[in-house]
This record gives structure tokens, C-alpha cells and sequence, in this order.
């Protein structure tokens, strides 16, 4: 049977009306029987409305596990000793991308830890020997830098870049990320919009001593900064952080946030984390295809790079390399009445944003 209340309340922010932050705790709470179920058939709904049924690929490359944060829940922050530390070279990372464009994919996402010895000039020239060798978008996701770099990187080439805010609680940012400080995560989110990068961010559903307040309050704040791209997925502990004996993030509530984030932010693109699968059952990566998400993103890191990049454990079962998985994705796919998409799959905000014209010539027709 369902829930009416809800159902009033779903179809408020459907009609694209800002939700109260009561509506937004009420819709995280748990113990609502097959309410979750309610809000991913609205978010799907969405979902197919405003992207469409394609399931779009990226690959990744994490291209350095070199870091100095300290992020409290990151297995790569500098007090793990364990893992040796690497970075790829130029023509190592460039052969990963070429095995990229061979899978027909259109984007690469360049990562790393947060590295601030890594010199600027030579991502940048990276980006550059990227775009011209192969026809696709360049994503970079390397963290907190200086105003400068961002614009170096943009007019070397790169098109987005991923930087999750995490928690948009403050004193919950605080203790998470020491050293750091949430309004240089501002800042640099602001740049990055500013310098014209396709920007996503995201956060992170069930860190210690998060509320649904803090949650809806994630969410509102996605709804105002109208990123063109927002990754939310579940906590997984690390053994090797302070986190180590917290429980994992919880599935439903995850599903929760993601169905709310797709029907909040309508055309916004949302991958279907790894952590999903790691905290979930083998069919996560379906139920979150199911609650609003319309990207994959696939791992292209050398394999003996991977296994150095745990960011948290369990992410080299459910993402590795093969056609095997391909053909598993296309499965999954199809049986949700989808089908995998290889386009470049460019913000669709940003194009409207951009391309006023464009739009207008859509509006008028
Ligand atoms: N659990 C879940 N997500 C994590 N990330 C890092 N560590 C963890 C963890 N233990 C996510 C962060 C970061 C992204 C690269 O990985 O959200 O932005």
C-alpha cells in the first residue's frame, strides 16, 4: 500500500517545488514500509524523462595514490604507511586511455589523492596530449587546488571535474578532514563553476554521526548549487583508518538520497558508485540503475595500480576490466529496459546553460 503522505509529498518536489526540510527528513527516515520502493519508481520516472534509458560508460585512471590529506575515512590518507605510494607516467596514463577509446568510451576521468607536490604543468600537458590523440572529455578529479591551476587545467583542455563536498555539515566536515576547512571546499567548488568546468560533487550517506538532518540539508544544497553532476554513495570502512570499527553506510538509506537527489535536481548525470556494490548485495548496481542513476564508470587502471587504491576495501570485486563485465552491465541494463550508452553524455546543464541559442530553438519548438 502507499503511503499517501509520501506520496503528496513526492509529487510536490516532482512539480519541481522546494521541499521543507521536514519533507526531506521524512523521506529519509527509515521503517516506512516499501517507501523506498515508492521513491525510486518516481526517481526513475525522472530519471528517464530528463536523461533518457541510456546507461552512459566513463573510464577511470587513478593515476597517483599520493596523498597528504588526512580524510578520516580514506585509505589513502598519509597515516596509512601500508600501501606503497605510486604515480603513472605520461605514457603509461596515456596508454590507459587508449584502452579507453578502444572500449568505445568517450570520457576519461583522471584521479588521484590529493597530491600537492604534483606538478600542474604536467597534468596539464597530460590534458593536452589526451585531447589531442583521442576525440573525448577529460574529467580530473585530484582535489582541493589554487584558482590558478583550475584555469590552467581548463584552457589546457579539460572539461569537468568531480570534487565532493562530502558532508555539508560543518562541524561533521570538521572533524572528518583535519587540516582542511570546508570553505576552501566552497572555494574551490565556486571556481571550478566559475572557470567553466562541468562540475559534479556528491556525498557520503552514513558517516559516523550523520543525521538525516545533515543529509536533507545535502540535498538542498545540491539543489541550489545545480551541479551538472552528483555522486552519493554509502560509507565503507577502511581497516587502516579511525573508522575501522564503524558500520558500513546503509543501502536503503543510500537508495533514499539518490532517488531524492534525481528527483530534486531532475537532468543532473549520477553514477552508480562502487561503494553501492560493496555495500550492497550483487544486485546494488541494478537497484541503484533503479533509484535514479543513469552513469557507470569503469575501471581502466593498470591492475597492479589498482590494488595500491583503496580508497576502501572490496572495490577490486566489483570494478575490474574485462568484457566479461561489459557484457554483464549490458545485461543488467536490459533487464531494467535500458541499454548502455557510449556518447560523451556532456552535462545537459551546461549545455543549456551554454548554448543559449540551442536552447531557445528547443524551447520554441
Ligand atoms: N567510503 C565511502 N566513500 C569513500 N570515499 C573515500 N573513502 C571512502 C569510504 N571509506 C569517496 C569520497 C571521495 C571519493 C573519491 O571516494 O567521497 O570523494
Amino acid at each position: 500500500m502507499p503511503d499517501q503522505n509520501l506520496q503528496s509529498v513526492l509529487e510536490v518536489l516532482y512539480y519541481g517545488h522546494s521541499p521543507t526540510m521536514a519533507e526531506l527528513e521524512y523521506m529519509l527516515a527509515p521503517n516506512k514500509n516499501g517507501s523506498v520502493r515508492q521513491m525510486m519508481q518516481l526517481a526513475d520516472e525522472v530519471r528517464s524523462r530528463h536523461v533518457g534509458d541510456g546507461v552512459v560508460l566513463r573510464g577511470i585512471v587513478e593515476f597517483s595514490n599520493i596523498c597528504q590529506s588526512t580524510c578520516a575515512y580514506c585509505g589513502l590518507n598519509k597515516f596509512n604507511t601500508k600501501p606503497p605510494r605510486y604515480q603513472m607516467t605520461r605514457e603509461q596514463i596515456l596508454e590507459a586511455v587508449n584502452d579507453i577509446a578502444e572500449a568505445g568510451i568517450k570520457t576519461v576521468v583522471l584521479q588521484s589523492g590529493q597530491n600537492i607536490h604534483m606538478d600542474p604543468f604536467w597534468l596539464a600537458r597530460v590534458i593536452e596530449d589526451i585531447k589531442h590523440e583521442f576525440d573525448m572529455a577529460v574529467t580530473l578529479s585530484v582535489g582541493e587546488r589554487r584558482t590558478e591551476e583550475y584555469l590552467l587545467w581548463k584552457q589546457s583542455g579539460a572539461d569537468r571535474y568531480l570534487l565532493k563536498i562530502e558532508t555539508t555539515n560543518p562541524g561533521l566536515y570538521g572533524l572528518l578532514h583535519p587540516g582542511m576547512s570546508i570553505e576552501n571546499r566552497f572555494r574551490c567548488l565556486h571556481d571550478l563553476k566559475n572557470t567553466g568546468y562541468q562540475t559534479g560533487s556528491g556525498s557520503i550517506v552514513g558517516l559516523k554521526n550523520q543525521t538525516c538532518a545533515d543529509l536533507a540539508k545535502d540535498l538542498l544544497f545540491f539543489q541550489k548549487e545545480n551541479f551538472d553532476m552528483l555522486g552519493i554513495g554509502p560509507f565503507i570502512p577502511h581497516p587502516e583508518t579511525s573508522l575501522a570499527d564503524e558500520p558500513c553506510g546503509d543501502l536503503e538509506l543510500t537508495l533514499r538520497m539518490l532517488s531524492l537527489t534525481r528527483i530534486l535536481t531532475k537532468d543532473t548525470h549520477l553514477p552508480a558508485t562502487t561503494a553501492v556494490g560493496v555495500a550492497g548485495s550483487n544486485d546494488a548496481l541494478g537497484l541503484a540503475l533503479a533509484a535514479g542513476a543513469n552513469v557507470i564508470m569503469l575501471n581502466f587502471t593498470p591492475p597492479a595500480y589498482q590494488k595500491l587504491y583503496e580508497i576502501y576495501p572490496g572495490r577490486e570485486n566489483s570494478e575490474s576490466l574485462s568484457n566479461r563485465i561489459i557484457n554483464e552491465l549490458e545485461n543488467i541494463a536490459e533487464n531494467l529496459g535500458r541499454y548502455i550508452s557510449y556518447s560523451r553524455a556532456d552535462s545537459l546543464k551546461y549545455c543549456n546553460k551554454n548554448m543559449p541559442q540551442k536552447k531557445a530553438l528547443v524551447d520554441e519548438h
